[in-house]
């Protein structure tokens, strides 16, 4: 590589990570990027809904304020103020308020579907830039710090630097952390949830007197486990989650596991009548029930290695209490947990776009990704430490069992500050600031 050559970045994973890493990069003109995506298109998974809190929509904005009107147009539902509500959901108390979470600064975030964000990201690109059917294999290293990416259908090419954007099963993780084996693999976080998607008009009737007052998000703090309503699609549908704790042992690839409906009413007994008309809406989709299972990663040691890094979930997934890894094709909305993981791949992208921007080198990608992993690990640790601590706290486990309304509130009340209202531009900053010191 000579100074007039551009740098060749790989992008692996045409997710929320690595599309808006994309559109980061995209913009430096000593940059030649490509997109490489496993599936046959990049549509994301129809289901899953995603919720953006004001850091993330920040972060956006950092990149550029066009990636938030993409969100605006992915069918967004905004939140209102309070945006979510906790009640007791066990004695003593069940049914009384612990918290009403309200916006502290004004700033809103919005829910959408995971598929309508994608989709409007993958419009503001051009699409050469986006390969698809191009599962990555395998990473080597060159001397140079090039590296040969193989693809399974027996592609390959050689680029200056690649970014994992690959999810939960990343292979570029596996390259990064080969060091630290140990860390690689996503673990069980000992919870199972089912979550169905109810007509509002159907779910007020079931409900009855336990139809939730007003349009928000309500999170009910259970035995072990919890259970949560929140309106989608506009107000046309009612979503109901119940969460559960378990000490089962899932396998490394069960995502999801059948369960009967005398199971699921039985994990929804400790919610009394809430449980039985929640389990009422959950048991019409059908005679057999998928219990989805949790996974989130360990703390990675770093996320980068020579010209390799990862982002967004295939550097730190977590819990969905922040955020969730689960398998596709979920309707899902986020609960008052602090919907985190879409949040943290998009301060990932933001931190790398403008660490690339500075990188004329290969000297100086190493240094990039080096200060890449030295601004965002503790903030990334943070939030995956959040979310595990927050599922505790709604399912009453771990150090966090046995409280009451007002302990709850007291654990529940300042655990978005940090993870909301961080200072973005500071961090920005700072990473400029770090980079400009090493590359001297
Ligand atoms: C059901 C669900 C609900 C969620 N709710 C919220 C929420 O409310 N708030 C929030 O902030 N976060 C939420 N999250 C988490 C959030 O969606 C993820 O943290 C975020 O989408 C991660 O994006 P990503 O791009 O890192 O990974 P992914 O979305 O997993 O994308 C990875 C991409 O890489 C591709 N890929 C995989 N392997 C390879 C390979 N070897 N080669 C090439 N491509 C590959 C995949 O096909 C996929 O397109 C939720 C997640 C799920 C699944
Ligand atoms: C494999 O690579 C070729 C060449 O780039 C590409 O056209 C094709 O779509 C890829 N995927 C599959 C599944 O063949
Ligand atoms: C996260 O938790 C781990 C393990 O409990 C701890 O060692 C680490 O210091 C925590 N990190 C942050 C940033 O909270």
């Amino acid at each position: 590589m000579t100074a007039d050559k551009k740098i060749k970045v790989a992008i692996c994973g045409g997710g929320i990570a690595g599309l808006c890493l994309l559109y980061g990069l995209l913009k430096h003109a000593h940059l030649e990027v490509t997109l490489y995506e496993a599936s046959s298109e990049i549509a994301g998974d129809e289901g899953a809904g995603v919720g953006l809190a004001p850091n993330a929509i920040r972060a956006l904005r950092l990149i550029d304020l066009e990636l938030v009107t993409a969100a605006e147009n992915a069918d967004s539902v905004f939140l209102t103020d309070p945006f979510a509500t906790a009640v007791m959901g066990r004695e003593p108390g069940f049914g009384s308020k612990v918290l009403d979470l309200r916006s502290k600064t004004g700033e809103r975030g919005f829910l959408f579907q995971r598929s309508k964000f994608i989709q409007q990201l993958f419009k503001l690109v051009p699409q050469e830039s986006c390969k698809t059917s191009h599962k990555l294999a395998s990473i080597s290293e060159q001397e140079d710090g090039s590296l040969d990416l193989s693809f399974t259908n027996g592609t390959t090419t050689t680029v200056d630097a690649v970014i994992g954007g690959d999810g939960v099963h990343s292979i570029v993780r596996k390259h990064v952390l080969q060091d630290h084996l140990d860390q690689v693999d996503p673990f069980f976080s000992k919870q199972y949830f089912y979550v169905t998607m109810a007509p509002m008009e159907n779910a007020k009737e079931k409900m009855g007197d336990w139809f939730p007052e007003l349009p928000i998000q309500y999170a009910w703090c259970g035995e072990q486990g919890f259970l949560m309503h929140d309106p989608a699609n506009s107000g046309q549908t009612l979503q109901v989650l119940a969460a559960v704790q378990t000490d089962d042992v899932w396998g490394p690839d069960q995502w999801t596991k059948e369960k009967d409906l005398e199971d699921m009413r039985k994990d929804l007994e400790p919610f009394q009548e809430l449980g039985r008309v929640c389990g009422d809406l959950i048991a019409e989709q059908g005679e057999s029930l998928q219990a989805r299972s949790v996974w989130e990663h360990s703390r990675a040691a770093t996320y980068n290695r020579g010209h390799a890094a990862v982002l967004g979930d295939a550097a730190h997934a977590m819990q969905p209490w922040s955020a969730v890894s689960l398998p596709p094709t979920i309707p899902y909305l986020p609960s008052p947990r602090q919907a985190a993981g879409a949040g943290q791949a998009i301060e990932d992208a933001m931190i790398l776009s403008t660490l690339f921007s500075l990188t004329k080198t290969p000297q100086d990608i190493s240094t990039a990704l080096e200060t890449y992993t030295s601004v965002r690990l503790s903030r990334t640790h943070y939030a995956q430490n959040m979310s595990a601590e927050n599922g505790d706290i709604i399912m009453n486990a771990g150090k966090f069992k046995g409280l009451n309304a007002a302990q709850l509130k007291e654990a529940f009340e300042f655990r978005w500050e940090e993870l909301w209202y961080f200072d973005l531009e500071g961090h920005r900053e700072e990473a400029v600031g770090r980079f400009k010191e090493k590359a001297r």
